[in-house]
């Protein structure tokens, strides 16, 4: 994967979880159920396999580094990126708080590590005095920036980091540890929520890392995040800055994605999908609490409008030209469902942490209906439950009575939900590594990254689902209601580094935002970067230099551009460089090309997006070629 050129989306990512087997989940005496005890306890070690410094695939890894896979090659996902990092952190503090006590090291060596990526300086920008670095998807497995062209900022994975250590924290303060909670863990929270609260309503790439916009799996994890966040602050009577968000991202989550049958993934963009999305139904595995009502704004997974998308989203895939794996599979039986139908990378094929992830929502809607002792059916939900139990009507419908039919419609989703692990069984190779996708057209094999952290985690939490086996609650007990009326909204946050957790004391520099606008014909694969004389800019070194943004690319005005936010007052000299497609020398521009500009006096007080000036270049010098890889 690459995110290659002016006219390449993004690729790809990667990411996430993982847990830890603890024995409740003994062989119930069929090949499925002793399927998934074996692979569960070898997908939580292959997670722990992919976590620095002692992780046995990650050489190289620093402590706490949670590594997307050791793919190096075809693709390259020997990175670390936040939203993957943080679903994994999830599933290993759900499996810890389960029992397996052997993960606190791990949770601590994140928290840590996480403290010091919030501070790194990136292409995404500074971590002060705005936040705008947090919003980088991705960083090196040494916990420094990483350079090249990407779809940056994503705004998930700072919510989703909120929530792993926002559930860890609780059960630091139910453990006597209100004051660790509170020093060394509230710090670096604190931060992401801050990010959450400013920017939630800003576009920006969602989780596939191809679309910018905005991103219901971002929207429905960011209200989680400023929920649980309030309530968390008010345990440790500390402020939350930014949580007061939280009922205007109810509102943006609930009225703008829903077009009457199914959520669309991406708004606020234009590509030309349908907008059934894997996307969807991750976020509302994310948000589950068993507890929750089925009504509650946070979309739950037995929410009707859920279960209406649900029904849409795998629908999709039943079409065997598009998918020919799923050909001869009837309705109602569960097949292999990849992110969404218009998919190209490695050819769009299905994956593995999405089919488990199918099976893991249906298991959290059996789990609601059986904790709330009733399941009702409604017009928007009818055509899901009839294709998998006919006779069902619209009504409630409650275990009472000896003709009750609630045993009988759970059984009948919980068999849907055993017939996708079924599926992810059939494709697992027999030493049970699980790579990211498996291919659509026969023989079937495994494709694209190798021992994906992400695979192995969606694996153990379905797993607990499974069991019967649920993440703490995390739904006030009243529910969540969103306002009536949904308006634009952010409150400018509060940064500084969690130094008591391991942040290195970076202090504030007042700066100003550049935009380099630069018109540099390029061929499909190449990139432009800017660079220059100060440490903000990179100091003439070609591997700090800042990529630059092909998007508002065309024939008549090629545009390579990007914001930078740079101390203020300072003279730099800076100039551009082409990266070439196979990794050919850069091409720098010509002696003598070298521009000079001075940064404006900056107001702190200004919005962190406004730009203060704008540079008007062409690339002055020898084009490049393309390498033939
Ligand atoms: C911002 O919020 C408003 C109100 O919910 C919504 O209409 C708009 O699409 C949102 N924009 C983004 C980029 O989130
Ligand atoms: C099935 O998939 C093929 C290949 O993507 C597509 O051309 C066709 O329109 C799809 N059929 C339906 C009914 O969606
Ligand atoms: C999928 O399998 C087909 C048929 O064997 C093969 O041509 C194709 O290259 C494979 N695609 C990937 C991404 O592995
Ligand atoms: C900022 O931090 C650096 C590195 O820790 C330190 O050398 C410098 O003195 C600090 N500057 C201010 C103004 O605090
Ligand atoms: C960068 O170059 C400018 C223009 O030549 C100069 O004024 C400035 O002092 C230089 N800054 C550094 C850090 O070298
Ligand atoms: C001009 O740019 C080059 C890089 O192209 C750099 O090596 C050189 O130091 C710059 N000159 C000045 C005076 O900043
Ligand atoms: C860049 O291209 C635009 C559109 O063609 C043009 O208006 C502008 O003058 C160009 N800038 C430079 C420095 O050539």
């Amino acid at each position: 994967m690459g995110f290659l050129s002016a006219k390449s989306i993004a690729w790809l990512s990667v990411l996430a979880a993982c847990g830890v087997a603890n024995g409740s989940n003994l062989p119930r005496g069929n090949s499925l159920d002793a399927f998934i005890a074996k692979q569960r306890a070898l997908s939580l070690q292959n997670v722990l396999n992919n976590i620095g410094p002692d992780g046995s695939r990650v050489p190289g890894a620093g402590a706490g580094v949670i590594v997307a896979s050791p793919s190096t090659v075809n693709p390259d996902y020997f990175y670390t990126w936040t939203r993957d990092a943080a679903l994994t952190m999830k599933t290993i503090v759900d499996e810890f708080i389960l029992g397996n006590k052997k993960l606190q090291s791990y949770i601590e060596d994140f928290i840590r590590s996480q403290a010091i990526i919030q501070t790194v300086t990136n292409p995404s920008g500074t971590f002060l005095p705005n936040g705008v670095g947090i919003g980088e998807p991705k960083y090196k497995v040494d916990l420094t920036r990483y350079n090249g062209a990407w779809g940056r900022p994503q705004r998930d994975g700072p919510a989703l980091r909120a929530v792993a250590l926002i559930t860890y924290s609780n059960w630091l303060i139910s453990h006597g540890q209100k004051k660790k909670a509170k020093t060394v863990v509230w710090p670096v929270i604190s931060n992401d929520l801050s990010y959450v609260g400013q920017y939630w309503n800003s576009t920006g790439f969602d989780l596939w890392e191809e679309v910018q916009g905005s991103s219901f799996f971002a929207t429905q994890s960011q209200f989680r995040a400023l929920v649980e966040g309030d309530a968390l602050a008010k345990r440790l009577g500390v402020t939350c800055t930014g949580c007061d968000q939280a009922a205007q991202v109810a509102c943006f989550l609930n009225e703008a994605y829903w077009n009457g049958e199914y959520f669309i993934a991406n708004i606020n963009s234009n590509d030309g999908r349908t907008g059934k999305d894997a996307n969807t139904v991750l976020g509302s595995i994310a948000a589950f609490d068993v507890d929750a009502s089925c009504d509650d704004a946070s979309i739950q997974p037995c929410n009707s409008r859920g279960l209406s998308n649900f029904k849409a989203w795998v629908d999709a895939f039943r079409n065997a030209t598009l998918y020919p794996i799923n050909k001869g599979v009837p309705k109602g039986k569960g097949i292999a469902v990849g992110r969404y139908t218009e998919d190209v990378y490695y050819d769009g094929n299905p994956w593995y942490l999405i089919t488990a992830g199918a099976a893991e929502y249906l298991y959290d809607a059996v789990a609601q209906w059986k904790t709330q002792g009733s399941l009702t059916i409604d017009k928007t939900s009818l055509a899901f439950f009839r294709e998998i139990y006919p006779a069902a009507q619209v009504k409630t419908y409650t275990p009472k009575g000896k003709r009750s039919e609630f045993p009988s419609i759970l059984k009948a989703v919980t068999n849907y939900a055993d017939s996708f692990v079924e599926v992810v069984k059939k494709y697992t190779p027999k030493d049970g590594s699980l790579s990211e996708q498996f291919n659509k057209t026969s023989p079937f094999n495994p494709t694209s990254a190798a021992d994906l952290t992400w695979s192995y985690a969606a694996f153990v939490s379905m797993s607990e689902r499974r069991a019967g086996q649920y993440p703490p609650s995390w739904v006030p007990a009243k529910g969540l209601t969103a306002p009536q009326q949904c308006t634009p909204g952010s409150t400018r946050g509060v940064y500084a580094p969690a130094t008591a957790a391991g942040a290195p004391d970076v202090n504030v520099t007042c700066t100003s935002n550049v935009r380099f606008e630069v018109n540099a014909t390029s061929y499909y694969g190449e990139n432009i970067l800017v660079t220059g004389n100060t440490t903000d800019l990179g100091a003439w070194d070609f591997d700090n230099a800042w990529p630059l943004d092909a998007s508002g690319y065309t024939a008549q005005r090629p545009l390579w551009a990007a914001t930078i936010a740079l101390t203020a007052g300072q003279t730099v000299s800076y100039g551009y460089i082409r990266q070439e497609d196979c990794g050919q020398d850069p091409i720098w521009e010509s002696a003598g090309a070298n521009r000079t500009l001075v940064v404006p006096a900056c107001d702190p007080d200004a919005d962190p997006e406004v730009v203060h000036v704008v540079t008007d270049d062409a690339w002055q010098g020898v084009t490049g070629s393309t390498g033939g890889c």
